[in-house]
């Protein structure tokens, strides 16, 4: 299991000197939103690998358009330096498949994870725009990607072992909504604590505000990091 530190902080500063509290890590991966990346681009990909050339860095643009668009960004993206992003599943098999594609001509390419369904979704509203429950579309979402050879999905924890069941355990799951200590749900409907992400066996557990909104997050993460060592480790 690796940790992902969501950097959704409100200014370029306050996200840089977070990442620098965080230097000391060489095993944690940083999450780019739509907030940042909006806001500081591709600079601040450069910033944050200069900060740790080891920290591994998911860009979250999420992307979702027409495939030859979509295939369009992904070539781009796989020029930033980074090493992971994500498309909606919804986008479809051709998308996924020409994004796939496109990256072929990469010798090194980042890893791609394919939303399946928000995490901010409950039962009910997901059901009134996709017309099925969050389980049943999960699992087609994820089977979906796996045949068109994406490397994972995001899933909320409670999806991941299901998934992995009616794919493959090598095919990775990525869980937002991880309160490592039940901290505040905030806006997320489905959350999780470590010992559930990983008997659940996700492999890559975002973790924003219970982090950033600590007063010392370098030492949040270090608990993080052992309270995973201590779960994963008994299971
Ligand atoms: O602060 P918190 O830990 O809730 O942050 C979760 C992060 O994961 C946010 O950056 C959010 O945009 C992202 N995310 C999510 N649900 C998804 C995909 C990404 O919450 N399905």
């Amino acid at each position: 299991m690796q940790l992902v530190v969501a950097l959704d902080m409100p200014s370029s500063a306050q996200n840089t000197a977070l990442a620098e509290k965080l230097a000391i890590y060489d095993n944690i991966w940083l999450k780019v939103g739509f907030r940042t990346y909006i806001r500081d681009g591709r600079y601040f990909i450069d910033t944050l690998k200069q900060i740790n050339p080891n920290f591994k860095i998911f860009l979250d643009l999420k992307l979702y358009d027409i495939p030859n668009t979509m295939a369009d960004a992904a070539q781009e993206i796989a020029t930033l330096g980074i090493d992971m992003f994500n498309i909606h599943a919804s986008a479809g098999e051709v998308a996924m498949r020409a994004v796939m594609e496109r990256l072929s001509q990469f010798e090194q390419r980042p890893l791609v994870f394919a939303v399946t369904a928000l995490t901010s979704f409950d039962n009910n509203s997901f059901q009134n725009i996709y017309g099925s429950s969050i389980d049943e579309k999960a699992t087609e979402f994820a089977k979906m990607s796996y045949k068109n050879g994406l490397d994972g999905v995001v899933c909320s924890a409670y999806e991941s072992l299901s998934i992995k069941e009616a794919t493959s355990d090598d095919f990775m799951t990525l869980s937002p909504g991880i309160r490592p200590f039940a901290e505040a749900s905030n806006d997320q409907q489905r959350v999780a604590d470590l010992k559930f992400a990983c008997a659940q066996k996700v492999d890559f557990p975002v973790v924003g505000r219970p982090i950033y909104k600590d007063e010392k997050p370098d030492e949040k993460v270090k608990m993080i990091l052992d309270e995973i060592e201590r779960v994963c480790k008994v299971l």
